[in-house]
């Protein structure tokens, strides 16, 4: 393969949540050979079953893919040791020392809290509006208040927890100079390592008390819960955001959840398959053994992007692919990924939307957008695409 291709990854024509006009041709073509602004050329994936096979298929490694020159929207190669970073078998081994706090069950336990914090935070943008911003009031600190809830923060400590976390969102990334982002990071990793050592001291609940009666070393605790704090916080806002704003602006589908609570669990898996998260790819995969796959050869060390936007508007999975449909179901689709890496923090996620819009609909059932839809700003940068703030009147 000579030359550098000529079609840019991720895709930037989109508007707002739109996804790319482009991917309709793409799912049809197979594999194309992209471009992104940093690493290696690599395979762009965009039809579902291809992105299944990429995202369910040993054959396609994330380990191997952490070489110098991974494909990426971002200058600096990341090689931590996240357990998304691993194969089998140490992907298996550093899932299962967190698994148990992420099934549906063991999230049940965080639900009363999540309402509470709900709960709280419209309290107080009820107090100071309307008008008010959903993003900064509800979708920035809830998903900070519930981790720091799972981990087991201490009370005094969880304002900074928040504030900490809050500076690693990629809208306060565009924001800050990369050493406000690193000192951030490693204030917040310094932070894990105390409450490890506390937790050690005098064992309480929550994740990090797990982890030590489990027999982690402060290390492997400290990694695994930045795991889950970086992984986990940026994304449910996004999504906290993005789905508000589909909803309001069609505002008939906000009145039917107001209408119809019961259908909240329905619709936020149709929210998930149509809203684009960010740029909207998993992390690259890397080919261990040539492979073919719709027509391409896809050869040992090729490095591969997978289209999840792309996917989830598939016609030969779904009917009315662009249309948003809160009833729809069967609903396979691949919003938290696939296979051995799918979302590890998936139900904890669709806890904190469930409960957000069952809080908005009974009790702002004629909440709406307080800007023109065109005003809504976006947040800048290729990681990201999320509203930075969404004005609301009630
Ligand atoms: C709406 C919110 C979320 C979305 C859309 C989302 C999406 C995803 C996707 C697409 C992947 C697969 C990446 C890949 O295969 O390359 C993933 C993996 C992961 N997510 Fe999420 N995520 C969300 C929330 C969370 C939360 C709340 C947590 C934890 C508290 C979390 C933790 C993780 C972890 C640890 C992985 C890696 C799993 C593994 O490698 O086995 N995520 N997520």
């Amino acid at each position: 393969m000579t030359g550098a291709p000529e079609l840019v990854f991720p895709l930037a024509d989109a508007h707002a949540l739109d996804p790319d006009a482009r991917f309709r041709g793409l799912r049809d073509e197979g594999p194309v050979r992209v471009r992104l602004p940093f690493g290696s050329a690599a395979w762009l994936v965009s039809s579902y079953e291809h992105v299944r096979t990429v995202l369910g298929d040993r054959r396609f490694s994330r380990a191997d893919s952490l070489g110098a020159d991974e494909p990426r929207v971002v200058p600096m190669p990341q090689r931590a040791n996240l357990i998304l970073n691993h194969d089998e078998p140490e992907h298996s081994r550093l899932r299962g020392l967190v698994a148990a706090a992420f099934t549906r069950p063991g999230v049940r336990r965080l639900e009363a809290v999540t309402e509470a914090f709900v709960a709280g935070l419209l309290d107080r943008l009820s107090a100071q509006g309307p008008p008010g911003d959903l993003v900064s009031a509800v979708a920035a600190p809830l998903p900070a208040l519930v981790m720091a809830e799972l981990l087991g923060v201490p009370g005094e400590s969880r304002e900074e927890f928040v504030e900490l976390t809050g500076s690693l969102l990629a809208t306060a990334l565009a924001r800050q100079t990369a050493e406000q982002t690193k000192a951030a990071g490693l204030r917040l990793w310094e932070g894990l390592g105390d409450l490890v050592r506390e937790r050690r001291r005098s064992p309480g609940t929550g994740l990090v008390a797990d982890l030590v009666r489990g027999g982690v070393s402060d290390e492997e605790a400290v990694a695994l819960c930045a795991t889950v704090v970086i992984a986990g916080h940026d994304a449910t806002t996004m999504q906290l955001g993005n789905f508000c704003y589909q909803l309001l602006t069609a505002p008939r589908q906000y009145d039917r959840l107001v209408a119809d609570p019961g259908l909240i669990e329905n619709a936020v898996e149709e929210l998930m398959r149509f809203s684009p998260l960010g740029i909207s790819t998993a992390f690259p995969r890397r080919v261990t053994e040539d492979v073919e796959l719709g027509g391409a050869l896809l050869r040992e060390g090729d490095y591969v992007v997978v289209a999840l936007t792309a996917a989830n508007r598939d016609g030969e999975v779904f009917d009315r692919p662009d249309e948003l449909e809160l009833t729809r179901r069967p609903n396979p689709h691949l919003g938290f990924g696939y296979g051995l890496h799918r979302c590890l923090g998936a139900q904890l996620a669709l806890l904190q939307l469930r409960v957000v819009l069952h809080a908005l609909v009974t009790r702002f059932p004629g909440l709406a957008l307080a800007v023109p839809v065109a005003d809504v700003r976006w947040s800048p940068g290729l990681l990201a695409r999320s509203a930075e703030s969404l004005p609301v009147r009630w």
